[in-house]
């Protein structure tokens, strides 16, 4: 209640503060953030006159306490920016310990050791996000570094109380991790965390205090790398102190292509995210053109682009990884020729054959997304991940931080596919101080320079599907935010042969023309896109509305 008036204080001194300043052509701000705590903290940093930039930074710490399937200080992300006109890209990619190495994964006969990748202390890439949203904040940040902190560890020294769908998914996991008889330390850290609970974690908040106090200092050196170093050393895991003193985040240029007319910027590699949506908006323009337009989600438009998927998906195997360890031919996946020869032989009327897609060239699912656009024009798409829901499982005892099992993330057999069902090879084999490949794809589409729609997902590699099909319901069927995040969604991805993931929604006289072309379907929901459209002076925001996210727009 208290927090509630206190935000709509906030948000009236916007409002007030916003009229009178539109006569410094200031605007609308708007954040679409995956829960109410996030979008609450970073409402209230643009309300107090801090940038897209200090905003995300406050979001992503609170998402560390409030989000922990996801959000996180112990994982990693990319972060899209978009400041006085100028773009950039921060790649705070998480990177395999120093004693990694490529069979890291396989038993003595050279098969896949199951879950190890997955769960437990190995399965734990190097953190990069303390370094990335300090990195962030040297660079573009307003407000001082501790203002931006301290919002989350008062959350996690006083608590939050925990949504229906936070207690679900932990019950979800518990029950799963004690079905497939994995140990680790979950349930004991998270199982008290039941619906309307006020959920405290008083040891995040020291570790957060830490950081709050000395930058990244406060997690990469000192108490916070003693504590996490040690429980490594117990636990089979590898992370070492000098993994963490020489981690970096790394800046990078976000890849950048036009499409009808609009400037995207979107993540270029160690993600594959950019480059698959690229090709995927392009390829169907190059299938759509001269020919009759095809109504949303119709048994035509859905195979149209699955058929995109295959092919996308065969590329993404052979040529994407770390750009520092393997060179990524991203020009070329992106050429106009090039991909006019990859949609030749897709027909309305058949499915082409899986074994016959190849690459082109001649050589829970989780994670979370939030996008913000501050009073100034300037915007922040940032996806942010542990990899799978809840990470590795495992909390670093002492320091109440959960996680990742990004490693499994690289292709730690060739050919064998991860959680996602995705398979690769040498480009993103395991290597020392190497980045696993990622599906994460933040993006922002400009029109004349100005800031058109931001947008992102999570949901491992359904994230591509989920990004692209939010700007084709935004750009090519006029949806409003609300509309485009809530539209039902669907995925494909070379393998499992001719199988579509899809929403609820899509109907039934759809469904029996794609199974009668010999897909088959398969329900489920993906992660929720987090969108914000600028038309004209006006914002729109919308956050997928089943889970428990929430929009704002500062008026
Ligand atoms: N861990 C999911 C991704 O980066 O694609």
């Amino acid at each position: 209640m208290i927090k509630k008036f206190l935000l709509s204080f906030v948000l009236l001194a916007y409002t007030l503060t916003s009229t009178a300043s539109n006569l410094n052509n200031e605007q609308q701000a708007a954040v679409a953030m995956p829960d109410s705590y996030s979008a609450d903290v970073s409402a209230k940093i643009l309300a107090q006159g801090g940038n897209a930039i200090d905003a995300a930074i406050a979001a992503q710490f609170v998402l560390a306490v409030t989000l922990p399937e996801a959000g996180n200080v112990g994982g990693g992300g990319f972060m899209v920016i978009y400041k006085d006109n100028k773009a950039d890209f921060l790649d705070y990619r998480e990177v395999a310990p120093l004693k990694a190495h490529r069979d890291m994964y396989l038993d003595k006969n050279g098969d896949v050791i199951p879950n190890l990748s997955l769960y437990g202390a190995l399965s734990a890439g190097v953190p990069g996000t303390v370094d990335g949203m300090w990195q962030a904040h040297q660079k573009y940040g307003s407000l001082p570094w501790k203002s931006l902190v301290t919002p989350a560890i008062e959350i996690a020294k006083n608590g939050f109380i925990v949504h229906k769908n936070l207690e679900e998914n932990i019950t979800r996991r518990i029950n799963s991790f004690e079905k497939e008889g994995i140990k680790v330390n979950f349930a004991k850290h998270f199982a008290s965390a039941t619906e309307g609970t006020n959920f405290k974690q008083a040891n995040l908040a020291n570790t957060l205090q830490r950081i709050a106090d000395h930058g990244r200092a406060g997690f990469y050196r000192g108490e916070t790398a003693k504590i996490f170093t040690d429980f490594m050393a117990k636990h089979g895991g590898i992370i070492g102190y000098d993994d963490l003193n020489n981690y970096r985040a790394t800046w990078r240029k976000p890849l950048e292509n036009t499409w009808r007319g609009y400037r995207v910027l979107t993540a270029p590699p160690p993600s594959s995210g950019g480059i698959a949506i690229l090709q995927w908006l392009k390829m169907y323009d190059l299938l759509s053109n001269n020919k009759p337009a095809l109504a949303h989600n119709s048994a035509t438009y859905i195979h149209r682009l699955s058929e995109i998927g295959k092919r996308v998906f065969a590329d993404r195997a052979e040529y994407l990884g770390d750009p520092d360890f393997f060179d990524v031919p991203v020009k070329q996946l992106l050429e106009n020729s090039y991909l006019k020869e990859r949609v030749a032989d897709i027909s309305d009327d058949s499915i082409s054959n899986t074994g016959a897609i190849k690459p082109g060239l001649k050589e829970s699912p989780d994670t979370t997304h939030f996008s913000i656009i501050d009073k100034w024009g300037n915007a922040v798409s940032n996806t942010t991940t542990i990899n799978y829901t809840f990470g590795s499982g495992v909390i670093v005892e002492g320091a109440g931080f959960i996680l990742n099992d990004e490693m499994d993330d690289f292709s730690v057999k060739a050919g064998v596919a991860n959680v996602y069902g995705a398979v690769g090879g040498d480009a993103n084999a395991i290597q020392a101080n190497k980045r696993m490949l990622s599906s994460m794809s933040p993006t922002i589409l400009l029109k004349d320079d100005k800031v058109k729609l931001v947008t992102g997902s999570p949901g491992g590699t359904t994230i591509i599907s989920s990004v692209y099909q939010s700007i084709l319901n935004v750009i090519e069927f006029d949806m409003s935010a609300e509309q485009a995040v809530n539209a039902p969604r669907f995925h494909h991805q070379l393998l499992p042969k001719d199988a579509i993931e899809h929403y609820p929604g899509i109907t039934k006289a759809n469904i029996a023309a794609l199974k009668k072309l010999g897909y088959t379907l398969s329900r489920r929901k993906f992660g929720s896109v987090q969108l914000i459209i600028v038309d004209g002076d006006n914002l729109d925001a919308a956050a997928e509305s089943d889970r428990r996210g929430k929009s704002i727009v500062l008026k």
